[in-house]
């Protein structure tokens, strides 16, 4: 028994954001039936292609689990079909842009007189405002959430980061939002709706840098770099390069190798309760005392030559080195590890965060397990449909269309020419 079975969500997400987020409801054991358009489908099946004609690892990485039925939703007939979907599921999830849902009739009001227990969970770039209509994608909500601004270096221009936090991020607050509407139907008996702004998930992921931006009304931001540095602030929180964004300093520092390898450094944090282990190992143990560098406080404008001293310690090392000893002393640090170690570990692999998928036209591929582990429903990850794969299934099993009604709908057009029903 997994923990959502008997759940059926009508997945009408396409991209990241949607299908983030109806990946892990999958995960967790809904039924997901992922409505795509006959002959073409989500169009990440062709984007960023690495093998002809194979459906893309960009989507076949987010959506696992799933079953997939084509329907023209501009078919009068396919229009039919997906009402009765909605009649049928639980959740109908939705990432299309604003407007494009209530032009295929599905207004809210019309979902919930159709089937009140449903809910109805979309996402969108904005929330309501100047920008609700604007079509939004992963980058620009690291824009307009706050996270460009306020990422990469201070003379550098602001910067989006690789993590997608405006599709994926927003993807997870949606499940969140799902489960927890589904939860109050048990007491309610009624579906709702759950809306997810790109702009507002980004935002709260940079909670922290809101947080500064009101602190530095009060006084420079001690923590950042430019502080030690004698450089004034803005009156906007700055770009921090790799300061850590948190009270305990870090920094990420060269380890050995890095004039060869771009990725032999370490993530350092000079957490205040180990300060003593610190300079011990970094062979200073006279500051420890020292009153420029005994407190936290006293340490604050003196960041960068402490950082020197202890990347001149880390450059004698790899980063493994350093992180076995520095772990052994409790002294939080973490190597930066690239994508290819990250596909190797081992450890991952054994923990179901990295998974090996076989693919009937792809062959094996490496994919992001579940990384949220329910000691009470395991997730087996199972492969990405083909396009229609299952559009037959669907409308026998789920819908309970007979043969007859089935060979009709195909000869209307509305499931596309791919999976047309033999008559046999
Ligand atoms: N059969 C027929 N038509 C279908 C269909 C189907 N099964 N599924 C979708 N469509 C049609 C819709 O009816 C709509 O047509 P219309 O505009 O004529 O009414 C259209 O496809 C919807 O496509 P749209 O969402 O506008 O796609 P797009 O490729 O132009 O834009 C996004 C892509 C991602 C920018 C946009 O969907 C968006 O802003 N989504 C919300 C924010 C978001 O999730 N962004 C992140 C994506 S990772």
């Amino acid at each position: 028994m997994k923990a959502l079975e008997g759940v059926k969500i009508l997945d009408f997400t396409h991209v990241q954001s949607g299908p983030t987020c109806t990946q892990l409801l999958a995960w967790f054991g809904a039924d997901v039936i992922k409505v795509e358009r006959p002959g073409a489908g989500d169009a990440t099946r062709e984007q960023l292609q690495d093998i002809p004609d194979v459906d893309s690892l960009y989507f076949t990485m987010l959506n696992h689990n799933k079953r997939s039925i084509t329907l023209d939703t501009k078919n009068p007939k396919g229009i039919e079909v997906l009402w009765r979907l909605v009649a049928e599921c639980d959740v109908l999830v939705e990432n299309f842009a604003p407007g494009a849902l209530t032009r295929m009739g599905l207004t809210w009001e019309a979902i919930h007189a159709a089937n009140p227990r449903m809910i109805l969970a979309s996402v969108k770039g904005f929330g309501p405002g100047a920008y609700a209509d604007c079509k939004v994608y992963e980058n620009v909500a690291q824009c307009v959430g706050g996270a460009a601004s306020t990422t990469g270096f201070r003379t550098g221009t602001p910067m989006v980061t690789g993590a997608q936090i405006g599709d994926s991020g927003t993807g997870l607050h949606l499940a969140l939002g799902i489960v927890t509407a589904l939860y109050q139907r048990t007491h309610s008996g009624l579906g709702q709706r759950v809306d997810c702004a790109m702009q507002d998930s980004v935002l709260n992921l940079c909670r922290v840098k809101l947080r500064d931006q009101q602190r530095l009304e009060r006084g420079p931001l001690q923590e950042y770099s430019q502080f030690g540095e004698g450089i004034a602030f803005g009156d906007a929180v700055p770009r921090a390069g790799n300061d850590s964004g948190g009270g305990q300093p870090g920094r990420i520092l060269k380890c050995k190798g890095w004039e060869t390898d771009p990725n032999a450094y370490i993530y350092f944090i000079t957490q205040g309760p180990v300060w003593e282990k610190i300079c011990d190992v970094i062979g200073e143990p006279t500051w420890k005392t020292h009153p420029d560098y005994a407190t936290a406080k006293a340490r604050l404008p003196h960041l960068n030559e402490i950082f020197t001293r202890i990347e001149a310690w880390t450059m004698s090392k790899t980063k493994f080195e350093a992180m076995d000893i520095l772990n052994g002393l409790h002294i939080p640090c973490g190597p930066i590890l690239s994508m290819k170690e990250i596909a190797e570990d081992q450890a991952l692999r054994k923990a179901g965060t990295v998974v090996e998928v076989d693919h009937p036209t792809r062959g094996k591929y490496l994919t992001v397990g579940n990384p949220i582990k329910l000691s009470a429903s395991a997730t087996d990850v199972t492969r990405s449909p083909l396009l229609g794969e299952h559009t037959d299934e669907i409308l026998r099993d789920v819908l309970g269309y007979s043969e007859t009604e089935r060979l009709n709908i195909s000869e209307s057009g509305a499931i596309g020419a791919i999976r047309k029903i033999a008559a046999a």
